[in-house]
């Protein structure tokens, strides 16, 4: 693929040496991703549905650990079927802002497709590569590490997929190089969070490292460069205990520290779990309240362009 690498050798040094922040953010938050939503090989870094009646929370760490990727995997399968990809599976996807990879596996073990994984993050490569071997999917899965917006590929993909991705990006260039990387008829798939106002945008923004958008930036993005939005659905009232699950889980953790067991070296310390969980805390209300949505939208591309 033409994306200008970050590096020089993909397959050399894996270490970040970055200061970018959001490489930053992501190679001091491997470890801590992988402790919580892994073992893997699908480990997904996302929010995940609820649909039914909260479940208790009061219940060993395990089962909410389970839970919490069970939840995961809902919102990546539900969005899968709303946009038709059962019926008609993508060949050819590419996976922008892969994380750990379980998006990426999703696609390649459920629907077929060979995949070309994004991400910033040079920790990311050998656990995607290793994940995907291990899941049998090793010669379909091809995580690359490259900036989105420096993407150069003409009418590459079928589909382009972005699960809380696209909220790292210049919303403007995103669709303008998606467009471009996409078969006239393919698909833009995004899971997002959109936020109102700016105190809250500039408070997840500074957690997460995002510059979160509004859905109308969005639309005119896509709509600038040939795009329909042709299925969106707002999932925010599911959405909002996974935040009180994640918190079920960081508080078992904290107890499990305090009570003497052994901290995984890089995985979440004390002091961490009190940050994420004051976090979740404020998110939680966030997002039972409206203030912060998280929607799935596809996009489709005309044929004329
Ligand atoms: C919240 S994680 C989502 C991971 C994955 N999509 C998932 O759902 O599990 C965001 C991901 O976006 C990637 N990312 C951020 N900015 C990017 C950019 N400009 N180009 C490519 N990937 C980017 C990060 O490396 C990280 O893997």
């Amino acid at each position: 693929m033409r994306v200008t690498p970050l590096v020089a050798s993909l397959a050399g040094d894996q270490c970040s040496t970055s200061d970018d922040p959001i490489q930053l953010y992501y190679s001091r938050k491997t470890q801590e991703i992988l402790h919580k939503y892994g073992p893997g090989p699908r480990v997904h870094f996302h929010v995940g549905l609820y649909p039914d009646c909260p479940p208790d929370s009061t219940v060993p760490q395990s089962v909410v650990k389970q839970r919490l990727f069970d939840a995961q995997e809902r919102i990546v399968e539900h969005s899968a079927r709303a946009w038709g990809a059962h019926e008609a599976p993508p060949r050819r996807l590419l996976d922008i802002g892969c994380g750990l990879g379980g998006t990426s596996l999703y696609w390649a073990q459920e629907h077929g497709a060979s995949v070309t994984s994004l991400t910033v993050a040079s920790e990311h490569i050998p656990i995607v590569r290793h994940f995907a071997l291990q899941a049998g999917v090793g010669g379909r899965v091809n995580p690359v590490l490259a900036d989105v917006h420096d993407l150069d590929e003409t009418r590459a993909y079928d589909a382009v997929y972005a699960n809380e991705s696209s909220g790292y990006t210049d919303r403007t260039r995103l669709f303008e190089v998606v467009a471009k990387a996409l078969e006239p008829g393919g698909w833009f798939g995004i899971q997002e969070h959109f936020v109102g106002r700016s105190t809250w945008r500039e408070f997840i923004d500074g957690y997460y490292r995002t510059r979160l958008g509004l859905r109308g930036e969005y639309l005119a993005a896509a709509e600038a460069v040939g795009f329909e939005l042709v299925h969106e659905e707002d999932v925010t009232d599911s959405v909002v205990e996974f935040w009180v699950q994640s918190m079920a889980w960081n508080t078992a953790e904290l107890d499990r520290l305090r009570a003497g067991a052994d901290a995984q070296p890089g995985a979440w310390s004390g002091e961490r779990l009190e940050q994420s969980t004051l976090a979740h805390s404020r998110f939680f209300r966030l997002w039972r309240d409206h203030a912060v949505q998280t929607r799935l939208l596809q996009f489709r591309i005309g044929g004329r362009r």
